[in-house]
C-alpha cells in the first residue's frame, strides 16, 4: 500500500494534507526518512513514524456489505465475480473473507473480515447466532408451514432442522415472509420451503446476530462497521 495512502487512512489528514507532511521530513519508514507519497509499505511488516511516534496500523477490519445477485461468496473464484472484487484496493490489502455464504442469486447482509476468530464465532453451530431472511415464495405460505418450521422440517438430505421461526408478511400465490433460523446449511431456507413443497424465488438476508442491513447502502455497496457493531458481535 502506498504511504500516502496509509497516512491518509489512519487519519493524518487529506492526501494534500499527508504530502505536505511526507515533505516536511517527519515520516520515517524503517529508520529511513521518507518524502515520497508513492513508496510502498507492507502495513503488517514495515515500521512507520510520524514525528517520532509510531503508527499502529490496525490489524482487523469490519465490512458490512449489501451482495448483488450474480457475485460469488468467495475470495476468488475462477469464472465469477466475488464478493471480495468488489472492494477497493484499500480494503482488500486485508485479505478479508466473506463471513459464511450467500448462494450466487441471494442478496443482501454478507459481513466480511479478516478477523478469523470472529468469523468462527458467528458461524460456529454451537453459537447458534440468528440469521434472518426476507424471501418472495411461489404459493400459498400457511400458519401450517409457520407451525411445520417451528418444530423443525426434514431436508430432502434427511437432514431435520434446528427450529426456524417463520413469520408471513402476505400470503398469495406469491407470498412474502421473513425467516429466522440458526444455522447454515447448504441452501438452507430454499430446501426448508422445497421441505413444504414452495419455491423462494427472491432471496435477501436482511439480519445476522445483532446486525441489521443497512438501507443506506445500494446493492454491491459496503461500508466499514462501527465499534459499537463490532462490540456487539464481538460480546453477544
Ligand atoms: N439459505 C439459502 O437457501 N440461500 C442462502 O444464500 C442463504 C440461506
Amino acid at each position: 500500500m502506498r504511504i500516502d495512502k496509509l497516512l491518509a487512512n489512519m487519519g493524518y489528514g487529506s492526501r494534500k494534507e499527508v504530502k505536505s507532511l511526507l515533505k516536511s521530513g517527519n515520516v520515517v519508514v524503517n529508520g529511513t526518512g521518507c518524502k515520497d507519497g508513492k513508496q510502498h509499505v507492507n502495513p503488517s511488516q514495515d515500521e512507520v513514524f510520524v514525528h517520532g511516534e509510531k503508527v499502529v496500523y490496525r490489524e482487523f477490519i469490519y465490512l458490512l456489505m449489501n451482495k448483488p445477485q450474480g457475485v460469488i461468496s468467495a475470495t476468488e473464484d475462477l469464472r465469477d465475480e466475488t464478493v471480495i472484487d468488489l472492494l477497493e484496493p484499500d480494503h482488500r490489502v486485508f485479505n478479508p473473507f466473506p463471513v459464511g455464504r450467500l448462494d450466487k442469486d441471494t442478496e443482501g447482509l454478507l459481513i466480511i473480515t479478516n478477523d478469523g476468530q470472529l468469523s468462527h464465532q458467528l458461524l460456529s453451530p454451537k453459537k447458534h447466532v440468528p440469521k434472518t431472511y426476507y424471501a418472495e415464495v411461489k404459493g400459498v405460505v400457511t400458519e401450517e408451514d409457520v407451525e411445520a418450521f417451528s418444530e423443525g422440517v426434514t431436508l430432502d438430505d434427511g437432514y431435520h432442522t434446528k427450529p426456524g421461526d417463520l413469520v408471513i408478511l402476505s400470503s398469495g400465490e406469491m407470498s412474502e415472509i421473513e425467516l429466522t433460523i440458526t444455522e447454515g446449511k447448504f441452501h438452507q431456507v430454499k430446501r426448508m420451503f422445497e421441505s413444504v413443497g414452495k419455491k423462494v424465488v427472491y432471496l435477501q438476508r436482511i439480519k445476522m446476530g445483532p446486525i441489521l442491513l443497512d438501507e443506506n447502502l445500494e446493492l454491491g455497496e459496503y461500508r466499514e462497521l462501527s465499534q459499537e457493531e463490532i462490540d456487539q458481535l464481538k460480546n453477544r
